[in-house]
Formats: structure tokens, sequence, C-alpha cells
């Protein structure tokens, strides 16, 4: 998990104004581009999916589109489960949920394939950045629209100056790095 920060600490870049001035965006494809860091990232994402004995206590992984499945993914091999995409609206072919919720401008649909997650599941929500903390909330309401529960979330990066906690209410969250 040590590594992991230092990982991210090292190689994520700032870049200014984008997409649009006032904005810093937090690029992170230097992080996967390094073997060693890709790797340990997911490594520290994988263990909130895990107790403290090492026992694997998930029975999917879900990851937002676009950029949490390039980490869900992984991280579901990781521990040996499943993955589960949750996309935006329009993507997916069969029966969905949807959940519709409120960007900083204007509004954005998730949707889940209605059987990708069985009632009962214990799911882990895995996403590169948490900011308002509107993805994970609607991605928590599509997964217990399945019937499952959301048992935890793992992010690289939290923007705590956005305070994402505020609507996350008693979900618990592992940030690798909180800005
Ligand atoms: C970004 C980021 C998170 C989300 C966090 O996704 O990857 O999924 O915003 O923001 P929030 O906490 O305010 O909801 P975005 O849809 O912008 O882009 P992507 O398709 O590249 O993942
Ligand atoms: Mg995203």
């Amino acid at each position: 998990r040590r590594t992991a920060q230092e990982a991210l600490e090292r190689l994520i870049v700032d870049v200014p104004d984008w997409p649009e001035p006032g904005v810093t965006f937090k690029d992170i494809t230097p992080v996967l581009a390094d073997h060693h860091a890709f790797s340990a990232i997911i490594t520290a994402l994988a263990a909130a999916g895990k107790d403290d004995h090492g026992n694997v206590v998930v029975d999917k992984v879900v990851g937002m589109e676009a950029r949490g499945f390039i980490l869900a993914a992984p991280v579901a091999l990781a521990l040996g489960v499943g993955f589960v995409p949750i996309r935006k609206a329009g993507k997916l072919p069969r029966e969905t949920h949807a959940v519709t919720y409120t960007l900083e401008y204007g509004e954005a649909t998730l949707e889940v394939h209605r059987d990708g997650i069985a009632p009962g599941e214990r799911v882990l929500m895995i996403d590169d950045v948490l900011a308002t903390g509107g993805t994970v909330v609607a991605t928590r309401q599509l997964i217990e629209a399945c019937g499952g529960t959301a048992t935890s979330c793992s992010v690289l990066l939290e923007l705590g100056f956005l305070e994402p906690r505020a609507v996350t209410g008693d979900l618990p969250i592992a940030s690798l790095l909180t800005v």
C-alpha cells in the first residue's frame, strides 16, 4: 500500500486547465504504463476485497466506465471473482437497471445488466478517482437494484477538497492517495 501510494505520488501528472480553464486534470496513464506501479496499485486496490486474514469477502468486482474498467478487471482477477461493467447509457444490449445523477454541469446515466449481479452478492466497486462522489453513489444504487450489497469501494485518488464523503454515507471507501 505504501509502495502504491509512492508510485501514485511519483507518476500521476497534473495537467493544468484541462479539460477546461481552472480545472487541474490528474493523468493516471503514466502509472498504468509502469509495470511495477500498475502491479502495486492493483494489489493495493484488491485489499478492499479481503478481510484481515486475507480471505476474499466479495463475490463480484464492478468497474465504472471508462477508467474504472482498466483497474477493476485486474482487481477481479487478483481476487479470483467475476468482473461486471457499469456502463454509460445505451451501451449494454440486454435488460438493465439505470440511474441518472447530477454532474457539475448537466447529468449522466449509468447502467448495469440486471443479471450482472445476483441477489445477495457482495460487491466491491473500483474506480480511478473519487471526486464529488456522484459516480460511486449511482453505482451503489445499481448494485442494490440488482439485489446485491455494495460492501466497499476502492479508488486510486480521492479529491478530498470536493468532499465526496458528504454524499457517500456509510460506504467504506479506501483511497490509495488523497489530495
Ligand atoms: C471520472 C472518473 C470517475 C468520476 C468521478 O469519470 O473516472 O469515474 O469522474 O467523479 P465523481 O466522483 O464526481 O462522480 P468520467 O466519466 O469523467 O471519465 P471516464 O469515462 O474517463 O472514466
Ligand atoms: Mg470515470
